[in-house]
């Protein structure tokens, strides 16, 4: 059975600009997207800074009526009957609001499971279970301002589960996270996946998505432009491989006339100050870089290196993010 399903759903936000001539504008945030996640399943949303995903969660928890669509989580529909369907599920937004900072960690749990009324004679042993899942038993009574960023979500994760929701919506938990803060709260999502979760997480990194998620969609500009499980995604690059190009003075008519050129997929840049690094997909690996060169004639280029295409390169392909 599905737990959620997303159809045709448009997101449109109008904004003022200007402060005497006063200009309405339009930004399509989601375009016509639409998604089946299957009760259980480990869903990721990937896409770049932008790309609707926050707005996507948003009308899933209810906190904004789509424009055109329909949404259903665990049978209820998200609009007609978003007062029982709030009950049902579980959501970290981000962003460091919604804890008290002067109570401590175990104090905020027991004022919002107040909150959600849960049952009082069960409230002490589900809080204690929730601070031993996320790892805050030893920190509990400390104030939560000492909280380090990662403590502090993990916090946010265990007053989501209070009321024990089946379905939970992680909206980007690891960002602003150091490499240890993230790598326990992925420790934790697989955790809560093997309770029989129902989960969507949304991540800007694929490496993330990949070691994560059972299946992933990657949204770009309001619209989902590929949609499988990771080994699926990877079959896309399969075939590719990725020059990299080291170059000093790139300009768009360099990365143009790369483009241009049959044999090549895409074409993206990273700059670090003045050393450049240009990555061309192609299916013609390292025999397309003769070619490459000749196109690059008057530009000056170090080190050229050849390698397979990874599930990076073909999110970085689908998403373009190039200059
Ligand atoms: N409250 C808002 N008012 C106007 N535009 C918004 C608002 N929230 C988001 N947007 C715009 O909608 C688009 C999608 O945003 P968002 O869903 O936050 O993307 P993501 O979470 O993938 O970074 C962006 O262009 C963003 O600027
Ligand atoms: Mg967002």
């Amino acid at each position: 059975m599905n737990a959620i399903e997303l159809e045709n759903i448009r997101h449109v936000f109008r904004v003022t600009t200007g402060t005497i001539r006063r200009r309405s504008k339009e930004i399509v945030a989601v375009d016509g997207v639409s998604l089946q996640i299957e009760e259980g399943e480990l869903f990721g949303l990937l896409g770049p800074n932008g790309a609707g995903k926050t707005t996507i969660v948003k009308i899933l928890t209810t906190l904004l009526i789509p424009t055109a669509g329909r949404v259903t989580v665990l049978g209820f529909d998200a609009v007609k009957d978003a007062a029982a369907l709030r009950f049902q599920v579980g959501f970290v937004l981000g962003g460091d609001r919604g804890l008290y900072y002067r109570l401590s960690g175990r104090d905020n749990l027991r004022y919002f499971a107040e909150l959600y009324g849960i049952d009082t004679k069960k409230v002490r042993s589900r809080i204690e279970e929730m601070l031993e899942l996320v790892g805050l038993r030893d920190r509990a009574d400390e104030r939560v301002a000492g909280y380090s960023r990662g403590m502090k979500q993990r916090l946010h994760i265990a007053r989501t589960l209070l009321h024990d929701p089946k379905v939970l919506f992680l909206d980007e938990p690891t960002m602003g996270l150091d490499p240890v803060g993230a790598r326990d709260l992925r420790e934790i999502i697989k955790r809560l996946q093997s309770e029989q979760k129902t989960i969507l997480l949304t991540t800007h990194y694929m490496f993330e998505a990949d070691a994560l998620c059972q299946r992933i969609a990657i949204l770009n500009e309001g619209r989902i432009v590929a949609q499988g499980t990771p080994e699926e995604l990877k079959e896309l690059v399969s075939d590719q491989s990725v020059v990299e190009l080291e170059v000093f003075g790139a300009e768009t008519e360099h990365l143009d006339r790369l483009r241009g050129l049959d044999y090549v997929d895409s074409v993206s840049i990273e700059s670090h100050d003045l050393r450049q690094v240009l990555r061309v997909q192609t299916k013609l690996g390292e025999r397309a870089v003769p070619g490459l060169l000749a196109s690059l004639e008057n530009l000056d280029v170090g080190k050229v290196s050849v390698r397979e295409a990874t599930l990076e390169d073909a999110y970085v392909h689908l998403v373009g993010e190039s200059e």
